[in-house]
């Protein structure tokens, strides 16, 4: 894969999926930025990947915040002129209640979480992309976002959100060379879910390293035309 020398800013780097992206990502040569809210972790994960500093960096940031995400792409701007490629895997679940128990402020958690950092995110790396004319967004939501579960209504909302800002980018920038997909995966293989979910058949379950692998591959020449998709990754669940 030829990215050599793009930017490649991933984030929710040292989540289950975001640990295999960068994994994936250091194989290709370009340069990577890396961004969580810990940046201790940040500096385990780049220790664990042995990953080269000159073409790392680490920028914590609080993807919900405004601000934080304008000096994350400002301190991008001045390392390297700005993110060429975005991996967005920032995100999380959570859920129980039906809608009627269903608090306000869990309500704008999981938007906030999900769908606002993805907004905010997304609105932040373009300019860059359009200055270039040519950038890629890999956007991450949900199985839930098709086929809304019970229990989990903020959570559908958030990840239909998501495909439908992805959809929205791909139709504004359509013809500047930037194309934007989502990803839709079921449950992901990973430490967490094993645990909450001991007795299920994790065989069956998508590997953090294939979506790893359509993001990338969403990024290459041989994906140029594919633009507003939503793939579905679900394993054999
Ligand atoms: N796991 C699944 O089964 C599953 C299924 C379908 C879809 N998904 C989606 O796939 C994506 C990855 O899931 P995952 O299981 O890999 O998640 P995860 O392990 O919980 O990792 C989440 C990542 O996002 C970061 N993060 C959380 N809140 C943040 C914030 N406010 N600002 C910036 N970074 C933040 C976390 O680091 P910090 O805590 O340091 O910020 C961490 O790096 C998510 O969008 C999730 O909704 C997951």
């Amino acid at each position: 894969m030829v990215l050599e020398d793009s930017v490649i800013l991933i984030t929710g780097a040292t989540g289950t999926l975001g640990r295999a992206v960068v994994q994936a990502s250091s194989a290709t040569n370009a340069r990577l930025v890396l961004t969580a809210r810990q940046s201790d972790s940040l500096e385990t994960l780049a220790a664990e990947l042995d990953l080269s500093p000159e073409r790392t960096r680490l920028i914590p940031a609080d993807l919900t915040d405004h601000a934080a995400v304008d000096a994350l792409i400002v301190e991008i701007a001045q390392q390297w002129d700005g993110a060429d490629i975005l991996l967005n895997t920032t995100g999380g679940w959570a859920g129980g209640d039906r809608l009627a128990d269903l608090s306000p402020d869990s309500w704008d958690a999981m938007l906030a979480l999900n769908l606002r950092t993805a907004f905010l995110i997304c609105r932040a790396v373009l300019p860059h992309m359009l200055e270039r004319g040519w950038g890629r967004i890999v956007n991450v939501a949900s199985r839930a976002a098709p086929e809304p579960a019970a229990r989990q209504a903020a959570y559908n909302v958030a990840k239909a959100g998501v495909v439908a800002l992805t959809e929205s980018i791909a139709q504004d920038y359509r013809r500047k060379g930037i194309t934007a997909n989502a990803i839709l995966p079921s449950i992901i293989d990973g430490p967490s879910n094993r645990s909450s979910m001991p007795d299920a058949d994790h065989s069956r379950w998508v590997k953090p390293e294939d979506i790893a692998s359509m993001m990338l591959y969403l990024c290459s020449d041989a994906a140029a035309s594919i633009n507003g998709a939503s793939i579905p990754m679900y394993g054999g669940v």
